[in-house]
C-alpha cells in the first residue's frame, strides 16, 4: 500500500507534487485546519475518486480568526488526522507553520468584494480576507487541478469559487455535500466544544432549517416569515443565541425578500462558546 507522504516545508510539498506530475498524475487538493472528521474525509474520498494524487493541508490560519475567537484553543490532533487522511485515500499532507506562511514583512491580502461583508462576514470582520489569502497562497504552492470544499461552509465555497474565477487561477473548485451525524447535526471540528446538553440543543440548527423548508413546501415564500419560523425554533433552546438567519440566492449569496427554489437558508448560532453554522436549500437534500 502507498504510504502517506508528510511535507513540513513549502519546498518539500512542491517536490512531492512535482514528482506526482512527472508520473502524469492529476492533483487534487483539500485544504483544512485539521481536527479532521468524516466531513473532511468525504472531501478527501471525493478528491481521491477524481484525482490521482491528493494533497491535504493542515494549517490553523491565524489571519481568518478574530481577536476574540478560538485560534489558541482550536483543536489540534495531528496523529489522528494523518490516519483519517490515509484511510480516506489521501497521498500527501502539508503541515506549514505560521512563520512559513506569513514571514516577517508579509504584506499581501486577497479580498473578494460584495460576497464577504454579510452573513459570516458581518460577525467575523476580516475572516474571509484571511480565508481567501491563505487559500490563494496554498493554490500557488500546491498548484492543484481541482480543489474540494464543503457545502457546510456555503459562503466560503462561493467566495473561493469567485476568487479562483476572478484571478484566473487554473483550478476547478468542487463543492461537496454536507456530511451530518445520523440525527442531522452537521459535522464540525467545533462540535467538540459542546457539552452533552448543548449537543442536544444544537439540533435546533437543522430543526430550524427543516421548519423553514417545510413552510416553503407548503407555499410560504416571504423570507421574513421563513426567518421568523427558523428563529422561533432556535430561540426555544436556553443556550442558543442567533448570530444570523438569512435567506440568500444560492449563486450570489445576496439576501432575497422572496424565497425561490434557488434560495438557501443560512444560519449561525452561538451555543455556549461554540459558534455553529449550517445551511440548506429550500428544496432537495440539505
Ligand atoms: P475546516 O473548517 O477545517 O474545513 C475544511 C473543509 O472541510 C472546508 O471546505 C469545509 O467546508 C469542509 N467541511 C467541514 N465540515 C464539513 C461537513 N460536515 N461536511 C462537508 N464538508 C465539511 O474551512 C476551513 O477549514 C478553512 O477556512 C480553510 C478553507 C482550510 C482555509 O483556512
Amino acid at each position: 500500500m502507498a504510504e502517506l507522504k508528510a511535507a513540513q516545508s513549502i519546498d518539500e510539498i512542491r517536490a512531492v507534487v512535482r514528482a506526482a506530475r512527472r508520473e502524469a498524475k492529476s492533483i487534487g487538493f483539500v485544504p483544512t485546519m485539521g481536527a479532521l472528521h468524516q466531513g473532511h474525509a468525504a472531501l478527501i474520498k471525493r478528491a481521491a475518486a477524481e484525482c490521482q494524487h491528493v494533497v491535504v493541508s493542515i494549517f490553523v490560519n491565524p489571519t481568518q480568526f478574530g481577536p476574540n475567537e478560538d485560534l489558541a484553543a482550536y483543536p489540534r490532533t495531528p496523529d489522528e488526522d494523518a490516519q483519517v487522511i490515509y484511510d480516506a485515500g489521501g497521498s500527501s499532507v502539508f503541515f506549514p507553520t505560521v512563520e512559513m506562511m506569513y514571514p516577517r514583512g508579509y504584506r499581501t491580502y486577497v479580498d473578494v468584494e460584495g460576497l464577504t461583508e454579510h452573513l459570516c462576514g458581518a460577525s467575523r470582520p476580516n475572516h474571509f480576507r484571511g480565508v481567501t489569502t491563505i487559500v490563494a497562497k496554498l493554490f500557488n504552492i500546491v498548484a492543484p487541478d481541482k480543489a474540494f470544499f464543503g457545502r457546510k461552509d456555503f459562503q466560503q465555497a462561493t467566495v473561493l469559487r469567485r476568487m479562483a474565477r476572478d484571478l484566473n487561477m487554473p483550478v476547478e473548485v468542487v463543492v461537496c455535500p454536507t456530511v451530518r451525524e445520523t440525527d442531522g447535526l452537521a459535522l464540525s471540528s467545533r462540535n467538540r466544544y459542546l457539552n452533552e446538553s448543548q449537543r442536544a440543543q444544537a439540533l435546533c440548527l437543522v430543526g430550524a432549517l427543516d421548519a423553514a423548508r417545510k413552510a416553503y413546501a407548503k407555499g410560504e415564500r416571504t423570507s421574513a416569515e421563513l426567518k421568523r419560523i427558523a428563529r422561533g425554533i432556535i430561540e426555544l433552546q436556553p443556550d442558543a443565541r442567533v448570530d444570523y438567519v438569512e435567506v440568500v440566492d444560492a449563486e450570489s449569496v445576496q439576501p432575497v425578500d422572496h424565497a425561490s427554489d434557488d434560495s438557501v437558508m443560512a444560519l449561525a448560532v452561538f451555543m455556549g462558546t461554540a459558534r455553529l453554522i449550517d445551511n440548506a436549500s429550500m428544496i432537495g437534500e440539505r
